[in-house]
């Protein structure tokens, strides 16, 4: 599956897609990385793993629909077949994405639809939760609020400082994201207007990330 990643900052999604792709542990290819900002480091990381880097700079638009117009046309002439939202730090405008309903995912560092939106680490101390985790989910026009794919789940401590919980996610997130990214590169997930299935079989909650990086399924009584 040819796959466009998006991506604003420091790319360690990105890096871990790609380490997945070279292991061979995926069915995929990264076939482009655009960034909104021309010196993120994703860019770099794309370049030196010999994947076209693409620059797209919002100065260069007159507005934001202009800016994914043109985001969403070079997605359009990679022939992007999945579309990968890792940190990518720009809200879209739902016309420009609309063709890509179902064939674009987004990874988050919340348990969604708990914590949408930005300083999510910060925001699960401030309100106690005893739970944290990242969530993959297809993009809508609603903000981190499209259907869930996928959640890993860690415990939150009484001494977790924001930045701790957010660098002991980051490698949870890694592997959630390529494992999710190789469930729907197999063809084994989809999302329709039927709403999301997996095997043929409809999924009403989010699979879990377990120890062997595999997704499962959860009953309603394991739901904690
Ligand atoms: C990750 O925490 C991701 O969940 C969020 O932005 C961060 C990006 O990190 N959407 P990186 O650029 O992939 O290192």
């Amino acid at each position: 599956m040819r796959v466009v990643v998006l991506a604003s900052g420091r790319g360690s999604n990105l890096q871990a897609l790609i380490a997945a792709e070279h292991s061979g542990r995926l069915p995929i290819r990264i076939v482009g990385v655009l960034s909104d900002k021309p010196a993120a480091k994703a860019l770099e990381l794309a370049v030196e793993a010999g994947i076209p880097a693409i620059a797209v700079d919002p100065r260069t638009t007159a507005n934001r629909l202009e800016f994914d117009r043109k985001l969403f046309a070079e997605v359009e002439a990679l022939d992007a077949q999945l579309v990968v939202l890792a940190g990518f730090m720009r809200i879209l405008d739902p016309l420009a994405f609309e063709p890509w309903l179902g064939r674009i995912i987004n990874i988050h560092p919340s348990l969604l639809p708990r914590h949408p939106g930005l300083h999510t680490h910060r925001r699960v101390l401030e309100a106690g939760d005893t739970r944290h985790g990242a969530s993959v989910h297809f993009v809508t026009a609603e903000l981190d609020g499209g259907p869930l794919i996928a959640q890993v789940v860690i415990d939150v401590s009484p001494d977790d400082s924001a930045e701790g919980l957010a660098e002991r996610l980051l490698p949870m997130e890694h592997r959630l994201l390529a494992s999710s990214v190789g469930l729907i590169a197999s063809g084994r997930l989809h999302w329709s207007t039927e709403g999301l299935s997996l095997d043929g079989t409809p999924l009403d909650r989010p699979l879990q990330l377990q120890a062997d990086d595999s997704l499962a399924r959860q009953s309603k009584s394991s739901q904690r």
